[in-house]
C-alpha cells in the first residue's frame, strides 16, 4: 500500500500552505556544476532561496517549476526582491537582518510585484504578523519547535559556549572535551522517527525509509558529520534549532552568503529570461526534450520508484550536461544511473547524485 507516496500532482503535503521558506538545500554544489550562460536551466522553486544562487552563472533561460502556488509566490517575491533592491534590503525584508515590521512592510510596499505575488503574500506575511518572512514555512515553523525541545535540554551556557567557537580549532576542543554527547543522542533519538516527524510537519508523506535500518541510524551519522564540518555558528540548521534564529552571517544560506554573490546574483537574474510555473518536473521534462542543465530539489524522496525511475532517464537524455538530484531516507533509484557526490552540503541530511551525460566532477 503506497498510497502515501507521491502519485500525482497533487500529493497532500505539497499543497498550498507555505512549507519552506529559508532553504534546507544549499545550492553552491549545483552552481559549482551549472555550465556558464546555460541556455536553458529547469528548477524547483522550494522556498526560492535555493533558486537564487543558480542565476550566478548567468543563465539564459531559468526555467523554474513546483506543485505549489506558494512555493512559486514566495520564489517570485524573491526574485523581485534581488532585482530591484541591493544586499541590505533584501535582508532586512526577509529578516536576515534585524528590522522593524514597519521597516519591513515599507520595502514590501516599496516592490513592484505581480498582482497575485503581491495578494498572495501579503496574506501570508499578515497571517503572520510580525515574524521574519524567512521563519514562516512550516519546515522552519517545526525547527523553532524543535529549538524550544533543545531549550530543555540543553543550558544558555552551554550553547553560548557552542557558538562563542569561531574557529574548527576551538570548536573541536569543545565539540571533544565537553559537548553533551549522551543529551543530544536522546535528542535524535527522541525527535528522528517517523511518527514524530509527521505529526510536526509531513502529514503522512514522511519519506519512507531504505537507506538505513531506522531513522535514528540514517541522521545520527549524518549530524556527526555536520558538527564535526565545524562551527556551528557556519550552521544555518545549528543555529536554528539550537539559537531559534539565524544570528551569524557565516551561516546564512548561500542566497545571502555575500554581497558580492549577491550582486552576480542580480546581474544574472537581471539579463535571464525567468518562467515560474505550476507544474510537475515529471510532466514538463517529457514534454522538453533539450534543456542545458537541472537542479531538481528533494522530489526524489516522494516519487514512487516508478516514476523515480523516469525522471532520471529523461534527465539524463534530455539534458546536455549532468543535472543534481537530491534525496534522503529512501534512495529511489538504482545508484548504476547515476554518481555519488561526496561533498555535502551545509544541511547534509541528503545524498547527492549526479545523473546524465559528462560525470566528471562526482566521485561514488
Ligand atoms: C521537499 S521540498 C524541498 C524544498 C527545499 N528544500 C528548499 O530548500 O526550499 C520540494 C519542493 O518541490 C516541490 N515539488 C515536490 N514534488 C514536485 C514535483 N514532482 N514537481 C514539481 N515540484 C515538486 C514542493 O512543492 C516543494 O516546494
Amino acid at each position: 500500500m503506497e498510497s502515501w507516496r507521491l502519485e500525482s500532482s497533487n500529493p497532500a503535503f505539497f499543497n498550498d500552505r507555505l512549507n519552506y521558506s529559508l532553504s534546507n538545500e544549499d545550492t553552491s554544489i549545483e552552481v559549482s556544476l551549472q555550465p556558464q550562460n546555460a541556455d536553458t536551466v529547469v528548477t524547483i522553486a522550494g522556498s526560492g532561496s535555493r533558486v537564487l544562487p543558480l542565476f550566478r552563472k548567468s543563465p539564459k533561460e531559468m526555467v523554474i517549476l513546483d506543485l505549489s502556488e506558494q512555493q512559486l509566490a514566495l520564489t517570485d517575491l524573491r526574485i523581485q526582491t534581488l532585482k530591484q533592491f541591493d544586499y541590505p534590503d533584501f535582508l532586512k525584508l526577509f529578516g536576515y537582518e534585524e528590522a522593524t515590521t514597519k521597516i519591513r512592510r515599507r520595502l514590501f510596499a516599496q516592490l513592484t510585484l505581480d498582482e497575485r505575488t503581491r495578494a498572495r503574500m501579503q496574506s501570508h506575511l499578515e497571517s503572520h504578523e510580525d515574524l521574519p518572512l524567512i521563519y514562516t514555512g512550516r519546515w522552519e515553523q517545526t525547527m523553532l519547535k524543535l529549538h524550544k525541545v533543545v531549550k530543555t535540554l540543553f543550558s544558555a551556557r552551554e550553547i553560548n559556549q557552542m557558538f562563542d567557537c569561531k574557529t574548527d580549532k576551538e570548536w573541536s576542543t569543545y565539540y571533544f572535551r565537553s559537548f553533551p554527547h549522551f543529551r543530544w543522542a536522546a535528542l535524535v533519538r527522541l525527535l528522528a522517527n517517523t511518527q514524530t516527524l509527521n505529526t510536526l510537519l509531513y502529514r503522512g508523506s514522511h519519506p519512507r525509509l531504505n537507506m538505513a535500518s531506522s531513522n535514528y541510524e540514517y541522521f545520527a551519522p549524518r549530524f556527526k558529520e555536520m558538527f564535526r564540518a565545524g562551527p556551528p555558528r557556519k550552521n544555518p540548521f545549528f543555529q536554528l534549532i539550537f539559537l531559534g534564529k539565524l544570528q551569524y552571517p557565516e551561516g546564512f544560506p548561500s542566497e545571502v552568503e555575500s554581497e558580492t554573490s549577491y550582486l552576480e546574483q542580480k546581474r544574472g537574474a537581471l539579463n535571464s529570461d525567468i518562467t515560474l510555473k505550476r507544474q510537475n518536473i515529471h510532466e514538463y521534462l517529457a514534454t522538453h526534450p533539450s534543456i542545458t542543465f537541472a537542479s531538481l530539489s528533494d522530489i526524489f524522496s516522494y516519487l514512487t520508484p516508478e516514476a523515480a525511475n523516469e525522471v532520471s532517464s529523461l534527465l539524463a537524455s534530455n539534458a546536455s550536461h549532468s543535472s543534481v538530484i537530491r534525496y534522503y531516507l529512501y534512495r529511489p533509484i538504482e545508484l548504476t544511473t547515476g554518481q555519488l557526490i561526496r561533498q555535502s552540503d551545509k544541511m547534509n541530511f541528503y545524498e547527492i547524485l549526479q545523473l546524465g551525460p559528462n560525470l566528471s566532477h562526482a566521485s561514488s
